[in-house]
């Protein structure tokens, strides 16, 4: 009798310990892997849910290695999906604008798909006007990677590798690329990258998820306030390539260095913002890369929710979900109209193969390409 009533007190006091203090859920941090369907040719898919103590989680697929939730909590507690997606696979075999994708082998832009590495000219697919977007016709976005848990004790983590062949999509070397998702204690989902080659390449590769601080298909970012970690920005021409001169933020749109509305400026008739169809541009981070430094902020009025983004990468490419137009159906039946998500997606600069001035993203062989990115999620009191 004695026994059981001890052994009664030990499961409650065991049960206590993973309530933890200020936790809303309670729930201890952990990974979870759940069946996600399977691709046209039969691959099965899995969803892989990273949730840490406080009720956060993000949920990332072997598809694309792609985030399909991140749900975070708001002033009020409330936790709210704050990332543009689908609710099944399929929507995501289908078209759409990179939700929540890794980008790879090269993200943005290369003109005309084409550039010259070692005196050797190299021919990419052209899938944006006369332009390479985002790694070709099948780029890192759309293909199946290998996932594996690699939790540590506290720090949920899936590990994503992906080889990337010599020639695939036109790009030099067998790419060996990994991407590791974690979701920390301090609310961070903490991305990241490494790669390596067997011979020279060009290589820059982010995640495309697009935001919405209010939760997912609640309205547009307009009232968001952005604060970018930028004196300078890469204007661009109307192929949004960029020129090639980087260009002061200040007496101009694009000075985000205190924080402002997103739709404070955005109808400014400005020959940038109509060439973007608003905010499409990379900006120059005062970190330059290297170690990880703040690059932007955002704050959502409404619900309190502010992100922090944090990078070893020289720039940040801030697109303002422009060319969104209504015509997606995601997650729980909402529609995404124009600018109903944002993207920080942090990177070197667009087209840097043809512009021997911007940051090199030349990989060679026994080198490592090796990059982090933390979005960090916290609230705030009007
Ligand atoms: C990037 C580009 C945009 C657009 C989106 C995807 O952010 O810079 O121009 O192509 O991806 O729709």
């Amino acid at each position: 009798m004695r026994i059981i009533v001890l052994a009664g007190i030990a499961a409650a006091l065991i049960a206590a310990a993973s309530c933890t203090p200020g936790g809303k859920t309670g729930a201890a941090s952990q990974l979870k892997k759940t069946p996600f369907g399977s691709t046209a040719d039969g691959t099965a898919i899995d969803l892989y849910t990273l949730a840490n103590k406080h009720g956060m989680s993000a949920a990332v697929m072997n598809y694309g290695g792609i985030v399909v939730a991140l749900k975070v909590p708001g002033r009020d507690g409330r936790i709210d999906d704050v990332v543009l997606g689908f609710d099944n696979l399929n929507g995501y075999l289908g078209t759409n604008p990179y939700f929540g994708a890794i980008v790879g082998r090269y993200g943005n832009r290369i003109a005309r798909g084409r550039f010259t590495l070692d005196g050797v000219e190299y021919t990419l697919a052209r899938n944006n006007g006369e332009n390479a977007l985002h790694g070709g016709l099948r780029g890192f976005d759309k293909v199946v990677w290998q996932a594996r848990d690699v939790s540590t004790p506290g720090t949920p983590r899936v590990e994503l590798r992906y080889l990337s062949k010599d020639g695939e999509e036109g790009y030099p070397g067998n790419l060996s690329a990994t991407v590791t998702y974690s979701v920390t204690d301090a609310n961070e989902l903490r991305i990241d990258y490494l790669a390596t080659t067997d011979k020279d390449t060009v290589v820059n590769l982010t995640n495309h998820s697009y935001f919405n601080l209010a939760g997912q298909g609640n309205g547009d970012i307009l009232k968001h306030e952005l604060q970018i970690d930028a004196d300078s920005f890469t204007p661009v021409d109307a192929g949004l390539i960029p020129t090639g001169e980087p260009r002061k933020v200040e007496g101009t749109p694009f000075d985000f260095r205190q924080p402002t509305a997103i739709g404070a400026r955005i109808h400014e008739n400005n020959e940038q913002l109509i060439r973007g169809r608003g905010y499409d541009h990379n900006f120059v981070l005062r970190g330059g890369g290297g170690t990880l430094a703040p690059a932007a902020k955002v704050y959502e009025p409404t619900t309190g929710r502010v992100m922090e983004v944090l990078t070893t990468q020289p720039g940040v490419q801030f697109y303002s979900g422009n060319f969104l137009d209504g015509t997606i159906r995601g997650k729980g039946g909402k529609v995404y109209q124009q600018r109903y998500g944002l993207c920080l997606e942090t990177q070197h600069f667009p087209d840097s193969p043809n512009h021997p001035s911007f940051p090199t993203v030349v990989l060679k062989p026994g080198e490592r390409y090796q990059t982090t990115t933390i979005y960090r999620f916290s609230t705030a009191q009007p």
